[in-house]
């Protein structure tokens, strides 16, 4: 994969996420609090009544570790789970499932092409946004999905905002991420990425500017316990009214 200034093409990070797809989940489940993480940011969406009658979105569903904690929260919703990676979805679809849940192969971007059209009760983007070319325009398609009042969390890393987070993220990278990847797979490339792209990705601060300019209202953030404090956030905003 070419690593540049502007990360990877779509098509090539599909493919380096096709490559990484059988080391995913040994890696995350490696990394301390990666599922329960992901199931806080999904239980900050305040999904009503166990999901009973609600149509959620999982997008950049990857192995499927963000659709399992949209169910945590609400086991008795429909959720559409979709990715771009045929790796990460096999991957995803050798686990067991509700019938409720659904994976489609698709990018964000073109989710019309697969039929997939709102309202969505809610969404859940994770590790998802920093990877999209276009942010703003997926940002506003994400809002146009929602019903009105639905609630997007994007649950994604933002050091920017503070030294102290950016130096760990650093240490992590080099220290743990990178060597345990080269371990895995013995292939750095996506995970030198994710440092970058971590590195290049808006401060918290900005990232909820974007999500008020592109029509989104109750815009706020809230970071994670422990030492992922200021480096995981879950970015919460809801669709006008
Ligand atoms: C870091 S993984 C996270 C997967 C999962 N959400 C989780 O929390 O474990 C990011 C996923 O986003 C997917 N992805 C990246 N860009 C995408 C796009 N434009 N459309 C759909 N999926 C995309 C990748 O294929 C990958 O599976």
């Amino acid at each position: 994969m070419r690593v540049g200034e502007t990360g990877p093409a779509p098509g090539e990070l599909s493919a380096a996420f096709d490559a990484g797809a059988a080391a995913y989940d040994r890696l995350v489940g490696a990394s301390p609090g990666y599922h329960a993480q992901l199931r806080l940011s999904a239980r900050r969406m305040r999904i009503p009544e166990r999901g009973k009658g609600l149509r959620l979105l999982d997008a950049g569903c990857g192995t499927g570790a963000s659709t399992a904690a949209l169910l945590a929260a609400a086991p008795e919703a429909d959720v559409v789970a979709v990715d771009a990676s045929r790796g990460m979805l096999d991957a995803a679809l050798a686990k067991e499932w509700p019938p409720s849940v659904r994976f489609v192969h698709t990018p964000v971007e073109r989710l019309d092409e697969q039929n997939i059209t709102g309202p969505f009760d809610g969404i859940l983007a994770a590790y998802l946004i920093r990877n999209v070319a276009d942010r703003d325009a997926q940002l506003r398609r994400f809002r146009m999905l929602l019903r009105p009042g639905g609630t997007l969390a994007v649950h994604e890393y933002s050091v920017r905002d503070s030294r102290a987070a950016t130096r760990i993220w650093h240490a992590v990278c080099w220290g743990v991420i990178i060597p345990a990847g080269w371990w895995r797979t013995r292939d750095t490339a996506l995970y030198r990425y994710l440092w970058r792209s971590v590195l290049a990705f808006d401060g918290a601060a900005q990232f909820r500017a974007r999500l008020a300019r592109a029509g989104f209202t109750a815009v706020h953030s809230e970071t994670m316990p422990g030492w992922e404090a200021n480096i995981v956030h879950t970015f919460l905003a809801d669709a006008p009214r």
